[in-house]
This record gives structure tokens, C-alpha cells and sequence, in this order.
């Protein structure tokens, strides 16, 4: 209880302090929510609403109930301090999965024509032969989603899958299919299904990420090593699709990434500058409530893209400027 009490005193301080100086962001180290418990949003995604960021992600709390899968939002102005707002999916298996079925990499697109929200995850069994998408809705941001179905898009074979909303608002699923690739395809007009190939890159690559940075498009995803991490890579394109540049590292391949896993890139605008944020799980596979999230200001730019090695930094949102403070 005391410990509870400590949290939210020191998040209460952060909050009052903020207008001066930008809370600090620590990678890899525990991320404490509003209430002081861990943030359980792993292989997680942001929506934009208004000015504030909802980070959902896989909840894989210890205490959750077995045989259900959950997938948990939380709520922040200036993606630092986060506050819980609800346990959004608490799907039990919708598929005859079978034990150790798998709910992971949540995304929610907002459909600005229904007013509605769409979340699409990753639905598998426990041996990943399954390999579909499911997809969820709701009327608000952080209410019960509520399953809809699950297929292959455009009948692929789909595992780690990934979101992107371009500038121009046009919404795409980033999806991983083997054998062929990395797919980009465009939503469909209503946002609940997949109704255009836009790109196959012939690269095998999870936790896969765009961001349109500059006039070019960046992609950047992980190797195939399940939950240990690898050296990520990234693609240039002046259009999603293609043709792409080779891949190069995001950062000197010993490093592996900083023991992370690609999940998202988030470009933030402000009044003084664009800051692009890499975001990261740090996965701790035996204790997964456990697993830590790597996120940091990458330096970008004229097709270069790198992940500098992590540090304690600060966001402001408002001018759009990041700093790295140790
Ligand atoms: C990773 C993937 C995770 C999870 C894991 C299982 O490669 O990115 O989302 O599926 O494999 O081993």
C-alpha cells in the first residue's frame, strides 16, 4: 500500500512539475502508470486523439486470469507519465485455439467516418500455424472491444503485424507472411478489412514500422528470432510502394538492437521540431509481465536512420523537441 502511496506521490510531483521541465523517459527501466504498477502494453502501438496518446499493448499481468488474453490502455499528454484506463480486450479464445493460444501486437486505428476504433491484433494458436488477424471495435477509445472475426488478409498468411497512418490519413497493416515477406496493405474504406496489396518487400522482418519522415518513407523491422532480440533493419522509399533501398542496420549489429524488438515509430511535430521515437520491447520471455519497453528519439534523416544507444531523455511535446539528459 505504501509503496502504491510513494508511486503516486512521485507521479503527482511529475505531473506538477512538467510545465517547466519534461518528465524523463528511462529505457529498459520499470515504467510505472499512475497507479505505480508497471505498464502492461507490451508489442504495443499509440493512437492519437485530440492531444492526447493512447499506448495499448499485450497486458500480461501475472495476476490476469488464465485462458483469457487481454490487451490493456493507457493514457498520457506528453507520452511519458501514463495513466490506466482499461483492460480492453479480455477475449477468452474465440477460435478453438486451444491452450497457449496467442492475442499479441495490438493496434487501433480511429475511424474518423463511424467515429468508431479498430484494433487489430495477431490470433494464433499456440504453434502459429493459425496465423490470421483478428479485429475488434468499440465507440470509445478506451471501452470493451468488442471481437469481431479473424482471417489471412488478403488471404496471406499474417503473424507479427504492424500500423501505419500515413500523413494524408490513409491507414495501413504492416503484416508479416512467410514465406514471401513483409506486406504493406491499405485498409479497407470501413477500416474492418484489408483491401489492397500496396507492397511486398521480400524480407523477413517483425515488429514492423513506417513512418514518413521528410518526404521519405522509412520501414524497419526485426529478424526472425522469436523473443531474443536481433540487429533491427530499415528501408528508405519516396512511396509505400516502392522501390525500397536495401536494409541496413539501425544500430552496430553487437548491439542487437539494445536487447529490443521494434514495435512502432511515432512522429511527433511540434512548434520547433519533428522528433521520430522508436518504440521497442525489451522482452523478458519466462517473465513476461516483466519485459521493459525501449524507447528513444532516433536521429533520422536525408535516408539515414539510427538508433542511438539508450539513454535517460526528455520529450517536449509541445515544441516537438527531444533531449537526451544522461
Ligand atoms: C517474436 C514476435 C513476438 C512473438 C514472439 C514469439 O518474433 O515479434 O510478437 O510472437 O516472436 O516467439
Amino acid at each position: 500500500m505504501e509503496k502504491y502511496l510513494i508511486s503516486a506521490v512521485i507521479w503527482m510531483a511529475g505531473y506538477v512539475m512538467m510545465a517547466a521541465t519534461p518528465p524523463i523517459i528511462v529505457p529498459g527501466a520499470i515504467w510505472p502508470d499512475n497507479r505505480g504498477e508497471h505498464i502492461q502494453a507490451h508489442g504495443g502501438g499509440l493512437t492519437q486523439v485530440g492531444d492526447t496518446y493512447y499506448w495499448f499493448g499485450e497486458d500480461r499481468k501475472q495476476s490476469n486470469p488464465r485462458g483469457r488474453r487481454y490487451v490493456s490502455c493507457y493514457a498520457s499528454t506528453n507520452l511519458a507519465q501514463w495513466t490506466f484506463r482499461h483492460q480492453v480486450v479480455q477475449l477468452a479464445d474465440p477460435a478453438n485455439l486451444g491452450r497457449g493460444w496467442i492475442l499479441e501486437r495490438p493496434k487501433v486505428f480511429f475511424h474518423a467516418p463511424s467515429r468508431q476504433f479498430v484494433m487489430y491484433a495477431h490470433i494464433d494458436n499456440r504453434t502459429y500455424k493459425y496465423a490470421r488477424v483478428a479485429v475488434f471495435t468499440c465507440a470509445t477509445v478506451d471501452g470493451d472491444y468488442h471481437y469481431l472475426n479473424s482471417f489471412r488478409p488478403l488471404g496471406h498468411e499474417s503473424r507479427d503485424i504492424g500500423q501505419f497512418v500515413d500523413d494524408d490519413g490513409l491507414a495501413y497493416l504492416i503484416f508479416e507472411d512467410r514465406p514471401f515477406g513483409f506486406r504493406i496493405a491499405r485498409l479497407s474504406t470501413d477500416y474492418l478489412n484489408v483491401d489492397k496489396e500496396i507492397c511486398l518487400i521480400p524480407e523477413h522482418l517483425e515488429g514492423g514500422a513506417i513512418v514518413h519522415y521528410d518526404g521519405l518513407y522509412y520501414a524497419l523491422g526485426s529478424a526472425l528470432t522469436g523473443w531474443d532480440p536481433n540487429p533491427n533493419r530499415y528501408a528508405t522509399a519516396k512511396t509505400l510502394a516502392g522501390p525500397w533501398s536495401d536494409f541496413k542496420e539501425i544500430a552496430p549489429p553487437e548491439k542487437n538492437t539494445y536487447g529490443s524488438q521494434s514495435s512502432m515509430l511515432v512522429k511527433v511535430t511540434g512548434t520547433r521540431a519533428t522528433t521520430v521515437l522508436f518504440l521497442g520491447d525489451i522482452w523478458k520471455p519466462n517473465t513476461q509481465w516483466d519485459s521493459r519497453y525501449l524507447w528513444m528519439p532516433l536521429e533520422i534523416g536525408a535516408g539515414k536512420l539510427t538508433l542511438p544507444e539508450p539513454r535517460d531523455w526528455t520529450l517536449d511535446i509541445s515544441t516537438g523537441e527531444s533531449r537526451i539528459i544522461k
